[in-house]
């Protein structure tokens, strides 16, 4: 049975006080379940002090980005070697990073393979823009970002990496992909991981949605078709709602369980 995923992004939000006391108000009302990881990505001032402070069977913590290289002379960045002992996922090429920041293939390959180096669970984010889904173009871009990003990963190392759908066009925008949408935009990823790593890979590796989720909409998204998880922004900063997420993926998960052994 596979394992489901929420993690919230916090982008650059709360200062080190104010992320203490979000996750102190987490701490209450998120739920515990069997098949869900929980995780929360707050700044990276935050990660030391929360490593402190969260239940880690409730809470795993991720950051949200990393630099390629272990230590040396890189000014203002954070390797995945220093985060290492303090989170347990990184988010990897999420779009504000690849746009805003400019960054690259080749960087967030490196950036990859220095998270798996490091025993950080990779999360590649993916996504078209609106103008590449305008132009018919989403299932290059996916497949191009998908082989990049994985380039150097082991067959073994596969099964470590989440990988996250983020069309640009739904983040922050209060839009979302259609369920039909994101049913494609996982097949896509999924033929890909099998056409790299093989069948079984493909199964296994989980896939996360992101882009607008809320309390209102997590339900119909975590029952699509081949999405194992949430990966969410604005609303992973309202503890009830992110709260009541967890329990969707949760009482999905048991629902899902029962089946199971029913077949
Ligand atoms: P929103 O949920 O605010 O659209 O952000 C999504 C996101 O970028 C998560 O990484």
């Amino acid at each position: 049975m596979a394992k489901k995923f929420i993690i919230g992004n916090w982008k650059m939000n709360l200062n080190v006080h104010e992320s203490s006391l979000f996750a102190a108000k987490l701490a209450q009302e998120v739920p515990t379940y069997r098949d869900v990881t929980t995780a929360i990505c707050p700044s990276f001032l935050a990660l030391q002090p929360l490593s402190l402070q969260v239940n880690h069977r409730q809470m795993k913590l991720g950051a949200q980005n990393c630099y390629w290289r272990d230590s040396g002379a890189f000014t203002g960045e954070i390797s995945a070697t220093q985060l290492r002992g303090l989170a347990q996922y990184v988010l990897i090429g999420h779009s504000e990073r690849r746009n805003i920041f400019s960054e690259g293939d080749r960087e967030i390959r490196f950036k990859v393979q220095a998270a798996l180096r490091n025993c950080l669970t990779p999360v590649l984010c993916v996504g078209e823009t609106a103008l590449e889904r305008k132009d018919g173009d989403t299932e290059h871009v996916l497949n191009d970002q998908v082989v990049s990003g994985l380039l150097n990963v082991s067959s073994e190392e596969i099964s470590e990496v989440l990988i996250a759908y983020e069309p640009v066009w739904a983040i922050g925008t209060g839009e979302t992909a259609g369920p039909e949408d994101i049913e494609k935009a996982m097949k896509i990823i999924r033929a890909q991981v099998s056409h790299l790593f093989g069948r079984e890979a493909s199964k296994k590796v989980s896939l996360l949605y992101g882009g607008s989720v809320k309390l209102d909409n997590a339900a119909s998204i975590l029952s699509a078709k081949g999405v194992d998880g949430l990966l969410i922004g604005g609303a992973s900063l309202i503890a009830p709602e992110f709260a009541g997420m967890v329990k969707i993926a949760g009482e999905l998960a048991k629902e899902e369980a029962k089946n199971e052994v029913k077949e």
